[in-house]
Protein backbone atom coordinates (compact mmCIF):
# COMPACT_ATOMS: atom_id res chain seq x y z
CA UNK A 1 0.00 0.00 0.00
CA UNK A 2 1.23 3.69 -0.77
CA UNK A 3 0.09 5.86 1.86
CA UNK A 4 0.45 9.79 0.64
CA UNK A 5 0.32 12.01 4.01
CA UNK A 6 0.22 15.65 4.24
CA UNK A 7 1.13 17.38 7.66
CA UNK A 8 0.03 20.93 8.52
CA UNK A 9 0.78 22.96 11.98
CA UNK A 10 -1.64 21.39 13.88
CA UNK A 11 0.63 17.74 13.68
CA UNK A 12 3.10 20.13 15.36
CA UNK A 13 0.82 22.31 18.12
CA UNK A 14 1.26 19.47 20.83
CA UNK A 15 4.93 20.01 20.34
CA UNK A 16 4.46 23.91 21.92
CA UNK A 17 4.63 24.91 18.25
CA UNK A 18 1.67 27.35 17.42
CA UNK A 19 -0.56 27.10 14.45
CA UNK A 20 -1.33 30.40 12.48
CA UNK A 21 -4.92 30.38 12.12
CA UNK A 22 -6.47 29.13 14.96
CA UNK A 23 -7.22 31.68 18.13
CA UNK A 24 -4.34 32.87 18.91
CA UNK A 25 -2.41 31.60 16.17
CA UNK A 26 0.86 33.18 14.30
CA UNK A 27 -1.51 35.15 11.57
CA UNK A 28 -4.03 36.65 14.58
CA UNK A 29 -0.48 37.91 15.75
CA UNK A 30 1.47 39.34 12.91
CA UNK A 31 0.41 40.48 10.14
CA UNK A 32 1.72 37.92 7.28
CA UNK A 33 2.22 40.59 4.53
CA UNK A 34 5.19 41.88 7.20
CA UNK A 35 7.36 39.10 8.01
CA UNK A 36 6.32 35.92 5.11
CA UNK A 37 6.05 37.86 1.67
CA UNK A 38 9.36 39.05 -0.43
CA UNK A 39 7.97 42.31 -0.07
CA UNK A 40 8.10 42.56 3.82
CA UNK A 41 11.70 41.33 3.63
CA UNK A 42 12.67 44.14 1.46
CA UNK A 43 10.91 46.67 3.09
CA UNK A 44 12.46 45.94 6.60
CA UNK A 45 14.51 42.88 6.39
CA UNK A 46 15.31 42.85 10.74
CA UNK A 47 11.87 42.21 11.78
CA UNK A 48 11.64 39.57 9.38
CA UNK A 49 15.00 38.30 10.59
CA UNK A 50 13.71 38.99 14.43
CA UNK A 51 10.17 36.66 13.66
CA UNK A 52 12.06 33.74 12.26
CA UNK A 53 15.14 34.06 14.78
CA UNK A 54 11.91 33.61 17.91
CA UNK A 55 11.07 30.85 15.24
CA UNK A 56 14.28 29.32 15.66
CA UNK A 57 14.27 29.42 19.39
CA UNK A 58 11.13 27.86 19.79
CA UNK A 59 11.94 25.07 17.52
CA UNK A 60 15.13 24.46 20.08
CA UNK A 61 13.04 23.84 22.62
CA UNK A 62 10.56 21.43 21.20
CA UNK A 63 10.40 17.75 21.00
CA UNK A 64 8.00 15.87 18.64
CA UNK A 65 5.23 14.54 19.96
CA UNK A 66 2.95 10.94 19.25
CA UNK A 67 1.67 11.81 16.27
CA UNK A 68 5.42 12.40 14.71
CA UNK A 69 6.57 8.99 16.40
CA UNK A 70 3.67 7.39 14.97
CA UNK A 71 3.99 8.84 11.17
CA UNK A 72 7.81 7.05 11.91
CA UNK A 73 6.45 3.72 12.85
CA UNK A 74 4.15 3.83 10.38
CA UNK A 75 6.74 4.39 7.63
CA UNK A 76 9.54 1.84 9.16
CA UNK A 77 6.17 -0.81 9.57
CA UNK A 78 4.77 -0.43 5.81
CA UNK A 79 8.67 0.08 4.17
CA UNK A 80 9.41 -3.44 5.78
CA UNK A 81 5.99 -4.58 4.00
CA UNK A 82 6.79 -3.53 0.84
CA UNK A 83 4.77 -0.48 1.15
CA UNK A 84 5.46 3.31 0.99
CA UNK A 85 4.80 6.13 2.57
CA UNK A 86 5.12 9.62 1.27
CA UNK A 87 5.25 12.26 4.12
CA UNK A 88 4.90 15.41 2.54
CA UNK A 89 4.76 18.51 5.40
CA UNK A 90 4.08 21.96 4.83
CA UNK A 91 5.60 22.83 8.00
CA UNK A 92 9.16 24.37 8.77
CA UNK A 93 10.06 22.64 11.84
CA UNK A 94 12.11 19.65 11.72
CA UNK A 95 10.07 17.46 14.13
CA UNK A 96 9.50 14.56 11.70
CA UNK A 97 12.88 14.26 11.19
CA UNK A 98 13.63 13.99 14.91
CA UNK A 99 10.94 11.19 15.36
CA UNK A 100 12.37 9.01 12.73
CA UNK A 101 11.28 9.53 9.93
CA UNK A 102 13.65 9.20 7.10
CA UNK A 103 12.07 10.42 3.91
CA UNK A 104 10.35 14.01 4.87
CA UNK A 105 9.19 16.53 1.79
CA UNK A 106 9.15 20.02 3.30
CA UNK A 107 7.31 21.63 0.16
CA UNK A 108 7.33 25.40 2.25
CA UNK A 109 10.91 24.94 3.04
CA UNK A 110 12.76 24.53 6.76
CA UNK A 111 13.30 26.66 9.57
CA UNK A 112 17.15 25.30 10.36
CA UNK A 113 18.12 26.28 6.62
CA UNK A 114 19.27 29.85 5.44
CA UNK A 115 19.02 30.90 1.69
CA UNK A 116 21.12 33.51 0.51
CA UNK A 117 19.23 36.49 -1.06
CA UNK A 118 21.24 36.92 -3.71
CA UNK A 119 22.55 33.97 -5.16
CA UNK A 120 20.34 31.55 -3.39
CA UNK A 121 22.44 28.64 -1.38
CA UNK A 122 21.24 27.24 1.13
CA UNK A 123 23.08 25.77 4.35
CA UNK A 124 21.95 24.26 7.62
CA UNK A 125 22.06 26.65 10.25
CA UNK A 126 19.82 27.01 13.63
CA UNK A 127 22.08 29.74 14.79
CA UNK A 128 20.80 33.72 14.64
CA UNK A 129 19.78 34.84 11.18
CA UNK A 130 21.86 38.15 10.83
CA UNK A 131 22.26 40.78 8.16
CA UNK A 132 26.64 40.50 8.50
CA UNK A 133 26.45 36.78 7.71
CA UNK A 134 28.50 36.34 4.52
CA UNK A 135 26.89 33.53 2.29
CA UNK A 136 29.62 31.08 2.25
CA UNK A 137 28.89 30.64 -1.70
CA UNK A 138 29.25 33.93 -2.83
CA UNK A 139 30.48 35.85 -0.36
CA UNK A 140 28.29 38.90 0.50
CA UNK A 141 26.66 39.78 3.15
CA UNK A 142 23.05 41.25 4.10
CA UNK A 143 20.93 38.15 1.93
CA UNK A 144 20.72 35.93 4.96
CA UNK A 145 16.95 34.52 4.44
CA UNK A 146 15.41 31.76 6.27
CA UNK A 147 14.97 29.34 3.36
CA UNK A 148 11.35 29.08 3.85
CA UNK A 149 8.49 29.83 1.32
CA UNK A 150 6.80 32.87 1.35
CA UNK A 151 3.27 34.00 0.28
CA UNK A 152 3.96 34.86 -3.62
CA UNK A 153 6.76 32.15 -4.12
CA UNK A 154 6.21 29.13 -5.41
CA UNK A 155 6.32 25.65 -2.93
CA UNK A 156 9.46 23.47 -3.81
CA UNK A 157 9.36 19.77 -5.28
CA UNK A 158 5.93 20.17 -6.80
CA UNK A 159 6.71 18.08 -9.91
CA UNK A 160 7.63 15.19 -7.33
CA UNK A 161 5.04 15.82 -5.10
CA UNK A 162 2.41 15.40 -8.15
CA UNK A 163 4.06 12.68 -9.06
CA UNK A 164 3.97 10.99 -5.76
CA UNK A 165 0.38 11.97 -5.23
CA UNK A 166 -0.83 10.25 -8.58
CA UNK A 167 0.23 6.75 -7.41
CA UNK A 168 -0.89 6.60 -3.82
CA UNK A 169 -3.80 4.09 -2.83
CA UNK A 170 -4.48 6.42 0.30
CA UNK A 171 -4.02 10.38 0.67
CA UNK A 172 -4.34 11.50 4.17
CA UNK A 173 -4.15 14.99 4.99
CA UNK A 174 -3.43 15.77 8.95
CA UNK A 175 -3.69 18.88 11.13
CA UNK A 176 -4.31 21.27 8.33
CA UNK A 177 -6.94 24.18 7.71
CA UNK A 178 -7.09 23.63 4.04
CA UNK A 179 -6.79 26.96 3.36
CA UNK A 180 -3.34 27.37 1.72
CA UNK A 181 -2.82 26.25 -2.07
CA UNK A 182 -1.61 24.24 -3.24
CA UNK A 183 -1.46 21.66 -0.30
CA UNK A 184 -5.04 22.71 0.29
CA UNK A 185 -6.20 21.49 -3.33
CA UNK A 186 -4.55 17.67 -2.98
CA UNK A 187 -7.49 16.37 -1.89
CA UNK A 188 -9.78 17.19 -4.83
CA UNK A 189 -6.57 16.35 -7.37
CA UNK A 190 -6.50 12.36 -5.33
CA UNK A 191 -10.57 12.09 -5.09
CA UNK A 192 -11.04 13.08 -8.95
CA UNK A 193 -8.19 10.46 -9.39
CA UNK A 194 -10.27 8.08 -7.36
CA UNK A 195 -7.70 7.71 -4.20
CA UNK A 196 -9.45 7.58 -1.17
CA UNK A 197 -9.03 10.22 1.54
CA UNK A 198 -9.23 10.99 5.27
CA UNK A 199 -8.53 13.84 7.13
CA UNK A 200 -7.47 13.88 10.84
CA UNK A 201 -8.01 17.54 12.28
CA UNK A 202 -8.95 18.71 15.72
CA UNK A 203 -11.93 19.73 13.64
CA UNK A 204 -13.33 19.83 10.60
CA UNK A 205 -11.23 21.86 7.85
CA UNK A 206 -12.30 24.69 5.24
CA UNK A 207 -12.55 21.54 2.84
CA UNK A 208 -13.60 18.62 4.81
CA UNK A 209 -16.60 17.69 2.89
CA UNK A 210 -14.50 16.23 0.32
CA UNK A 211 -12.69 13.75 2.10
CA UNK A 212 -14.48 10.36 2.22
CA UNK A 213 -13.45 9.03 5.97
CA UNK A 214 -12.50 11.89 8.76
CA UNK A 215 -11.31 11.33 12.59
CA UNK A 216 -11.35 14.30 14.67
CA UNK A 217 -9.26 15.00 18.22
CA UNK A 218 -5.87 15.55 18.95
CA UNK A 219 -3.06 14.29 16.72
CA UNK A 220 -1.21 12.93 19.17
CA UNK A 221 -4.27 10.61 20.28
CA UNK A 222 -6.01 10.28 16.77
CA UNK A 223 -2.96 9.62 14.77
CA UNK A 224 -1.15 7.09 17.00
CA UNK A 225 -4.50 5.30 16.85
CA UNK A 226 -5.14 5.89 13.33
CA UNK A 227 -2.04 4.33 12.40
CA UNK A 228 -2.51 1.09 14.97
CA UNK A 229 -5.47 0.00 13.04
CA UNK A 230 -3.82 0.68 9.03
CA UNK A 231 -1.18 -1.38 10.78
CA UNK A 232 -3.56 -3.95 12.00
P1 LIG B 1 -3.19 26.52 10.14
O1 LIG B 1 -2.79 27.26 11.37
O2 LIG B 1 -3.85 27.28 9.05
O3 LIG B 1 -4.15 25.32 10.55
C1 LIG B 1 -3.83 24.45 11.59
C2 LIG B 1 -4.84 23.31 11.58
O4 LIG B 1 -4.43 22.40 12.61
C3 LIG B 1 -6.28 23.72 11.88
O5 LIG B 1 -7.14 23.07 10.94
C4 LIG B 1 -6.53 23.19 13.30
O6 LIG B 1 -7.88 22.75 13.49
C5 LIG B 1 -5.57 22.02 13.36
N1 LIG B 1 -5.09 21.70 14.72
C6 LIG B 1 -4.76 22.55 15.72
N2 LIG B 1 -4.33 21.88 16.80
C7 LIG B 1 -4.42 20.56 16.49
C8 LIG B 1 -4.12 19.34 17.18
N3 LIG B 1 -3.66 19.35 18.43
N4 LIG B 1 -4.35 18.18 16.56
C9 LIG B 1 -4.84 18.15 15.28
N5 LIG B 1 -5.12 19.26 14.57
C10 LIG B 1 -4.91 20.44 15.16
O7 LIG B 1 -1.88 25.76 9.61
P2 LIG B 1 -1.59 25.09 8.19
O8 LIG B 1 -2.85 24.62 7.54
O9 LIG B 1 -0.51 24.12 8.38
O10 LIG B 1 2.76 28.76 5.28
O11 LIG B 1 -1.05 26.34 7.39
C11 LIG B 1 -0.61 26.18 6.07
C12 LIG B 1 0.42 27.21 5.77
O12 LIG B 1 -0.06 28.53 6.09
C13 LIG B 1 1.68 27.11 6.60
O13 LIG B 1 2.60 26.19 6.10
C14 LIG B 1 2.23 28.49 6.58
C15 LIG B 1 0.95 29.24 6.82
O14 LIG B 1 0.90 30.55 6.43
C16 LIG B 1 3.71 29.69 5.12
O15 LIG B 1 4.22 30.31 6.05
C17 LIG B 1 4.11 29.87 3.70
Amino acid sequence: MKIFVLTGAGVSAESGLGTFRDKDGVWTRYDLNDVATPEGFARNPALVRDFYNARRANLAGAAPNAAHLALARLEAELTARGGELYLCTQNVDDLHERAGSLRVIHMHGELAVTRCNHCQATWSDTGVLAAETACPACGRDQGARPHVVWFGETPLFMDEIEDALSRADLFVSIGTSGSVYPAAGFVTEARAMGIAACEINLEPSANAYVFDEKHYGPASEVVPAWVERMLK
